[in-house]
């Protein structure tokens, strides 16, 4: 199968060129600005401001819940070890903050959440527009969760700017350290990639997952899409084809061993949303 075929080789697959990053993060400073460019194509123009602000908070709350759901599970143990260990949520895509973890949005304001839980959020954005948005938001919420934390508490929220792919291929260009992540959140961005950097970005993220480096199978990796197969008749503004099997067959590839998936599925504008929760079986 050709989607088999296209394994990871980290010598042949290269970071993106400056130039290309900085072609990205002009395009998606421009996005980030317009308030309607999350607004699915079909119903653009016929939607008032209202309306996209209640179904952002929407999908923003179906997201932060995909979140809490992991937070829910962790035991006081698991807390004491992901502080010990200095874990990290990355999170992907802060976009206009629909989903930021901040007071912003209160329907997905998860920031004191996988805090308790004992991790330290990173957010990562290629535009500078939503990484400024993101500092911003995130410290004037942190402001307010820290008051109240004792000395047990992981360390402030981190927001960088980068491209996904790679970073994911040269983490330490950020002072990341991969093994340390034990939550991979992305909201509609891996969408937003090319077909080439959503494969690779899977493959590294499942190897995140694997026997070796997730002995206890503690990882997860979140993701929140309109997948194709979904909306045959919507017109989908990335011609990427994310379907339930490029995605797993990609993390597979990387993970090297059976991994499980939790779905939950949203309305947005009349388009599906599923949510995948995807852990080391
Ligand atoms: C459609 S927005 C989603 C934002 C937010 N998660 C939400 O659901 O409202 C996609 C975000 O991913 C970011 N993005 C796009 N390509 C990226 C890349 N290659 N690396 C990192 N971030 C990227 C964009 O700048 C944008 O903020």
């Amino acid at each position: 199968m050709a989607l088999l075929q296209l394994q990871l080789s980290q010598s042949t697959i290269c970071v993106l060129g400056l130039n290309r990053q900085q072609q990205l993060t002009k395009i998606w400073d421009k996005i980030i600005l317009d308030q309607q460019s999350f607004v699915p194509r079909e119903v653009r123009g016929t939607v008032g401001e209202s309306e996209i602000v209640f179904e952002n908070n929407q999908l923003g709350g179906f997201a932060a819940r995909q979140i809490r759901k992991v937070c829910e599970q962790s035991s006081p143990v698991d807390i004491i070890r992901r502080q010990l260990e200095g874990r990290k949520i990355l999170a992907i895509g802060y976009g206009q903050g629909w989903d930021s973890g901040t007071k912003q949005n209160q329907y997905a304001n998860w920031l004191p959440d996988v805090t308790d839980a004992g991790l330290q959020t990173h957010w990562l954005d290629v535009s500078g527009e939503a990484c400024k948005l993101a500092k911003k938001q995130v410290s004037e919420s942190w402001a307010q969760i820290y008051t109240t934390k004792t000395a047990l508490c992981p360390p402030p929220p981190v927001v960088m700017q980068g491209d996904l792919r790679s970073v994911l291929l040269d983490p330490s260009s950020v002072d990341l350290d991969l093994d340390q992540v034990e939550v991979f959140y992305l909201c509609r961005t891996l969408f937003a990639l090319s077909e080439r950097g959503a494969r690779v970005a899977l493959q590294i993220m499942g190897t995140c997952l694997s026997d070796d480096k997730d002995t206890e199978k503690n990882k997860r990796v979140i993701l929140i899409n309109p997948l194709k197969g979904d909306n045959p008749h919507r017109l989908m503004q990335k011609s990427i084809n994310l379907s339930k099997k490029m995605i797993l067959c990609n993390l597979c590839l990387g993970a090297d061993r059976k991994l499980k998936v939790t779905y939950d599925y949203h309305w947005y504008f009349g388009r599906r949303y599923t949510a995948m929760t995807i852990q080391a079986e």
